[in-house]
């Protein structure tokens, strides 16, 4: 569905020059659902600009739904739905007005542009709102709308950029909801970006780890965490010197786990922590150094990020600049 090779993209803005995207090589299978994820400025929305035929490539190439972005962008166009970041508000129409109209502006017949809004308007759950005017629904039923609005014309392959940015947990996770029983509905193939590190890991079935415009992981949340990041052991002592001397008492009996410690606290990374965990505190407590609690967790995708990039995606992370683009659908048939 997707295939590009070393795309890339470099803004130049007051004799700076920005490399957005840095040799992107990135394969989509027909029904995946694929996230890209990474911070702010990574190169997600100037990847998805690319992929939608909005801007063109500084290099090298992609072809989506079977078409070359740079010389067939009508084809892709038409084979593709496409919500940018922060897209239309403030319309005065009603919600299923709205819909049609997109549907007409894809060249469909005023029938089945209908047909097909009755069917989006129930199938996103839209029922309540369809009639009201677009300007004055909440930010997640407008997001809602908006991907209505991305599957009008039934296309194979959709794109939605950071859809639940700005959204609370329950919209996001009731828009999460949705977007995995459109696809199941329609077979319809899901790239979307997200800096969510949890909408990365409970939604997609791929994620695309990006930094500085550059792909640094591509694959399965569980083998991405099992590839990328241990477990982490967490103990806890009642003396700075105790956890001191626990921390070089487990640098030497365990030469496969990373050990940091601060403080009464001391962290390991090792691939099966609750396996470990007890042994490694008897054996503690053999030598006189027992651990007033302990902890074990999981790897999380930020702790994936954190192992590939030396930085966590947690910090750092600014509020976003919604881009106003919008795949303009009257293109489609100029
Ligand atoms: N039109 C543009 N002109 C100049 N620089 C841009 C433009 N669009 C994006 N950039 C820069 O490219 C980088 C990637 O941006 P973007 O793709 O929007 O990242 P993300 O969506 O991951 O937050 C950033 O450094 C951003 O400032
Ligand atoms: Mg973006």
């Amino acid at each position: 569905m997707i295939e590009t090779h070393g795309l890339t993209k470099a803004f130049t803005a007051r004799k700076r020059t920005v490399e957005a995207v840095r040799g992107l090589d990135l394969t989509v299978a027909p029904g995946e659902l694929v996230a890209l994820l990474g911070p702010n400025g990574a190169g997600k929305s100037t990847t998805l600009r690319m992929l939608t035929t909005l801007i063109a490539p500084t290099s090298g190439t992609a072809r989506v739904a079977g078409y070359d972005v740079a010389t067939q962008p009508q084809q892709v166009r038409r084979a593709i739905g496409y919500i940018g970041q922060g897209n239309g508000a403030g319309h005065n129409q009603r919600g299923r007005d709205e819909l049609v109209s997109h549907g007409l502006a894809y060249g469909m017949s005023k029938a089945s542009a209908r047909s097909r809004a009755d069917e989006l308007v129930d199938s996103l759950d839209l029922t309540q709102v369809a009639d009201r005017k677009v300007s004055s629904l909440s930010g997640g039923q407008r997001r809602r709308l908006d991907i209505a609005m991305g599957l009008i014309h039934a296309p194979a392959l959709l794109f939605l950029d950071e859809p639940s940015t700005g959204l609370d947990p329950q919209n996001r996770a009731n828009l999460q909801e949705h977007v995995v029983a459109l696809r199941e509905r329609y077979g319809t193939t899901v790239v979307l970006t997200t800096h969510y590190l949890d909408e990365a890991d409970s939604l997609a079935e791929r994620v695309v780890v990006i930094d500085h415009g550059r792909l640094v992981a591509d694959d399965t949340p569980a083998r991405l965490k099992a590839d990328h990041a241990g477990d982490r052991i967490t103990l806890a002592f009642d003396e700075v010197v105790d956890a001191a001397n626990a921390a070089a008492r487990i640098v030497r009996g365990h030469g496969d786990a990373e050990v940091e410690h601060a403080e009464r606290e001391v962290v390991v990374r090792v691939a099966s922590g609750a396996r470990l965990a007890p042994a490694m505190l008897v054996d503690l407590q053999d030598a006189g150094l027992p651990a007033r609690s302990v902890e074990v967790a999981r790897p999380t995708l930020d702790d994936v990020f954190l192992n590939l990039t030396g930085r966590s995606l947690r910090e750092g992370h600014t509020a976003d600049q919604p881009a106003t683009d919008q795949l303009d659908p009257i293109g489609v048939s100029a």
